[in-house]
């Protein structure tokens, strides 16, 4: 793990999964965010992409990454286009391939917010540019890597960490099961029956495990996931896409609610984490959400720091 990557590796790749990144390469990133990260707080941004433009598409809603790419990408110089799927020819047929290709002649790299991960692989497999997947529905790395980024800033370090992610197996479950372990954490997930994590992200993470130091474990009773965690973290029990199947989810998830008790059971140091955008209430209540241990802005201020690594790595030239 203290084998430092070259940074020129980056270059011109596309990060569609963490799954595509070894366990040094995860650290050097965020190694690399930290030191963005400090350096903006001196006031010094290297103005590293200018000229460049990052094309922005966007199937879903958001709040977090649509501004946090955009202002990283102003800090480093460059420019962020934001399109929606309203606003370009996809919204009405066109392929992801021509998309991909006629992008390319015109920006240095694209970030995509869909739903199905097989349209940011098709979008990559087709563009000459790198492509960054900004949230689909099997998986968020760009928000996983801010999240170990977090997680190394509030506790040190991460090898022996014990994470424990309460909820839906969805996106989040997925990418913060794959990361962690290649960063030597111990991922304990617990969801109800029927909203497990995706076997084939399950079969990856326990693979990923045997290099990274970290492991994976899963349990029916969340009681069992919390006790000991160094971190407790929650998503939204209805993602994005699956706003008709709240109702059933909500009976389904109620005992998945991290409160006062569940949290209780965690280290008595555990922080909070929730990637945003949350409901109070439902998946946290309101004490532990906005209570001292919670670090749910942290998390939401390093995509920025985080992103701006991803976006030098893979678009920088310097
Ligand atoms: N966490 C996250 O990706 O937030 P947005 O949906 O607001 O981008
Ligand atoms: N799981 C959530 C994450 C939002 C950032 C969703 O996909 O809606």
């Amino acid at each position: 793990m203290n084998d430092r990557v070259d940074r020129a590796h980056f270059r011109g790749r596309h990060f569609l999964a963490l799954a595509d990144y070894t366990p040094p390469e995860l650290v050097e990133l965020i190694t690399w965010a930290i030191e963005l990260k400090q350096q903006r707080a001196l006031g010094h941004t290297a103005q590293s992409l200018a000229g460049k433009t990052l094309a922005m598409i966007f199937e879903k809603s958001s709040t977090r990454t649509r501004v946090s790419f955009e202002v990283g990408m102003a800090q480093l110089g460059g420019r962020a286009l934001f399109l929606s799927r309203d606003d370009i020819q996809i919204g009405r047929g066109e392929t992801v391939a021509d998309t991909a290709r006629t992008l390319s002649r015109y920006v240095d790299g694209i970030m995509i917010r869909t739903f199905a991960q097989k349209t940011v692989v098709e979008l990559a497999r087709n563009a000459s540019v790198p492509v960054i997947n900004g949230l689909t529905d099997l998986s968020h790395p760009c928000q996983a890597l801010a999240d170990y980024m977090t997680i190394a800033e509030s506790k040190g370090a991460l090898q022996g960490r014990k994470l424990a992610y309460v909820g839906d197996g969805n996106n989040m479950a997925h990418s913060l099961m794959i990361g962690g372990v290649k960063l030597g954490v111990h991922v304990a997930v617990s969801t109800p029956p029927g909203y497990e994590p995706a076997s084939e992200v399950v079969h990856i993470a326990l693979d990923a495990a045997r290099n990274g130091g970290g492991h994976y474990t899963y349990h029916e009773d969340p009681r069992d996931a919390v006790r000991g965690a160094d971190v407790v973290y929650t998503d939204v029990w209805a993602s994005m896409g699956m706003e008709a199947e709240q109702h059933v989810r909500e009976r389904a998830f109620e005992s998945y609610r991290v409160d006062a008790q569940l949290f209780g059971l965690a280290r008595p140091d555990a922080s909070f984490m929730h990637c945003l955008p949350a409901h109070r209430g439902e998946e946290v209540t309101a004490d532990v959400f906005d209570g001292a241990r919670s670090i749910v802005f942290d998390q939401a201020e390093n995509r920025l720091h985080a992103q701006k690594a991803i976006l030098l790595a893979l678009m920088s030239h310097a």
